[in-house]
């Protein structure tokens, strides 16, 4: 209501400058001492984005808007959301770890996110290839990382040119990238990958698309429906494994270690970190 968050079980309404209870409906006296924490926040995008920072720091850094969303050229085309048991940098490594596109995300998407299953013999007649670079930003980009990724398809081994996409996963921060894709002549459009830390070891994951509204919808439809067959692969794999800061690694998988150094910029002293016994089966 007006520039106040309004709780949808009593209509208590908080301010959105500092906090404050301004409103209950049902009484006269609202309590001095009715408030609710205030965060930094923006609305970018059609999304309302929070900052946090564990020593209550102000935003470093601005969400950019992509112009073609507040435009109204690019609209909302279908949004999907996960919760996966793993730790919060795992997600984000994705992106660098090139070397398990090769494997995990060969298999056409047609044949499913069930690990047990998508070597499929009824669907091994289609392949994804891969093609993927990961890099941090120079200054003063220094929060962003980018990866470039050349998709293309094979059917019994033969290219087939017009399944050929270009996507460059742009990532801001710990906990949002943009995937933008471009096709020869099936359009434009970005999906917003949004990761929310829920409790140690759960993550929620949104992906929301927005596409060229020239396209038919079924296009990027499609494409949501593929790009999400292919991160529950990644699911699967992150709910059963676990986070070992040393891992061992050959030549080829040494942009995950460039990762790492560029993720550690968003932790500092005060993090919070996952206390368990380590003597004991208590974990
Ligand atoms: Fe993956």
């Amino acid at each position: 209501m007006g520039n106040c968050i309004e709780c949808p079980f009593h209509g208590w309404q908080f301010r959105g400058e500092d906090g404050k209870c301004e409103k209950i409906p049902y009484t006269d006296k609202v309590p001095e001492v009715a408030a609710v924490r205030c965060w930094p926040s923006c609305e970018v995008n059609q999304h309302i984005l929070v900052w946090f920072h564990c020593d209550g720091a102000e935003p470093e850094w601005a969400v950019p808007e992509q112009e073609e969303i507040t435009k109204g050229q690019w609209v909302y085309r279908g949004r999907t959301e996960h919760f996966v048991s793993s730790h919060i940098q795992e997600i984000p490594e994705n992106a660098a770890d090139v070397t398990h596109l090769g494997h995990l995300h060969i298999p056409g998407f047609t044949s499913g996110a069930d690990l047990r299953y998508h070597y499929s013999r009824l669907w091994e007649f289609m392949q994804h290839k891969w093609e993927a670079e990961w890099a941090p930003e120079p200054e003063p980009n220094l929060h962003c990382s980018k990866m470039q990724l050349k998709h293309s398809m094979t059917f019994f081994g033969f290219h087939w040119s017009l399944l050929d996409l270009h996507v460059e996963a742009r990532q801001m921060g710990p906990g949002l990238v943009f995937l933008r894709f471009a096709h020869s002549f099936l359009g434009r459009g970005v999906i917003l990958q949004c990761l929310t830390p829920v409790e140690p070891l759960l993550q929620s994951v949104t992906h929301t698309m927005f596409y060229q509204t020239s396209i038919p919808p079924p296009v990027p439809k499609f494409l949501l429906k593929a790009e999400s067959i292919q991160f529950e692969r990644d699911v699967m794999i992150w709910n059963n494994k676990k986070y070992i800061s040393k891992p061992l690694l050959v030549k080829e998988d040494s942009t995950i270690l460039k990762h790492r150094r560029w993720y550690q910029q968003f932790y500092s002293q005060n993090s919070p970190r996952l206390q368990h016994q380590r003597d004991t089966l208590d974990f």
